[in-house]
């Protein structure tokens, strides 16, 4: 598991407006990818075209190249379920369904995908799905309970386990832990410090030293205005982009100047 992804010559559109510009980047594999920048600039846009996501939105399209281990995620032929299977994804806010039980929502993805599985089987993988997302020993005596019954910590981590129990090979996560409080953030980081050991991370934030702790690499983006497309501008290992920038907007972006 774990795959390096390749953009080249990204754009993204809503029909007409283009909303992201000319991306070019690796993400390598079993590593955090943070991506910031101030609100509108595309971060979100971005994320969501390495899973396709964007193509639920009516007239949202890509020109240009996300590769995953060298093949095309646009590629012809290519089915947007089959890489939505190997890109799983993590809201900003918890999105479990609330009245399935705990253990029913780990295996929601698994059973939209129609791997039928024996009880035994089911009972391990939400298991180690839950321990993967360090959940386990907080819900294990309640499996059967719904996941609206978890706090909202507990929630994102079950959304966690939800992502990583289809077994992908990258995970997005779209500001994770923005409707957490600090407790369940460093719980949240904390896993995302495990997770990467096995999976290819990309992760979108506002807190600055989120990026900083979590990440190994960190991509600014910024826009020159309203209506503007949103532009890469430096995108380099964390520790410099956090100690010497190269560019002055993000040095001004990082240190709280704007944004
Ligand atoms: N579904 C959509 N349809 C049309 N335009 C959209 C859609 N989603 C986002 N946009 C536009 O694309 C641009 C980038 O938005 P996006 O949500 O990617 O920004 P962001 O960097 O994630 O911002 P934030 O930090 O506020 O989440 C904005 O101008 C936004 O209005
Ligand atoms: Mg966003």
């Amino acid at each position: 598991m774990s795959k390096r992804i390749d953009v080249k010559n990204l754009n993204v559109y809503y029909g007409e407006f283009l909303a992201v510009e000319d991306v070019t980047m690796t993400i390598e594999p079993r590593s955090v990818t943070a991506l910031i920048g101030p609100s509108g600039c595309g971060k979100s846009t971005f994320l969501r075209t390495l899973n396709r996501m964007h193509e639920v939105i009516p007239g949202a399209y890509v020109t240009g190249e996300a590769l995953m281990d060298g093949q095309n995620l646009y590629g012809r032929g290519v089915d947007p379920v089959q890489v939505r299977r190997q890109v799983g994804m993590v809201f900003q806010r918890p999105n479990p369904f609330p009245t399935m039980s705990i253990a029913d929502n780990v295996l929601a993805g698994v059973r939209l995908n129609n791997r039928r599985m024996s009880r035994s089987d089911a009972d391990e993988l939400v298991e180690s799905s839950l321990r993967g997302a360090n959940l386990w020993e907080e819900v294990k005596d309640r499996l059967d309970r719904p996941g609206s019954s978890l706090s909202g910590g507990q929630q994102q981590r079950l959304c966690i386990a939800r992502a990583i129990a289809v077994k992908p090979e990258v995970v997005l996560m779209d500001e994770p832990c923005s409707a957490l409080d600090p407790i369940s953030t460093l719980a949240i980081e904390d896993l995302i410090a495990e997770l990467k050991t096995e999976y290819t991370i990309v992760i979108v934030t506002h807190n600055m030293q989120q990026a900083a702790r979590v990440s190994d690499k960190t991509g600014f983006f910024n826009i020159a205005g309203t209506g503007k497309p949103g532009h890469l501008i430096e995108y380099d290992e964390t520790e410099k982009m956090f100690s010497t920038p190269s560019v002055k907007d993000t040095e001004d972006y990082i240190s709280g100047r704007f944004g």
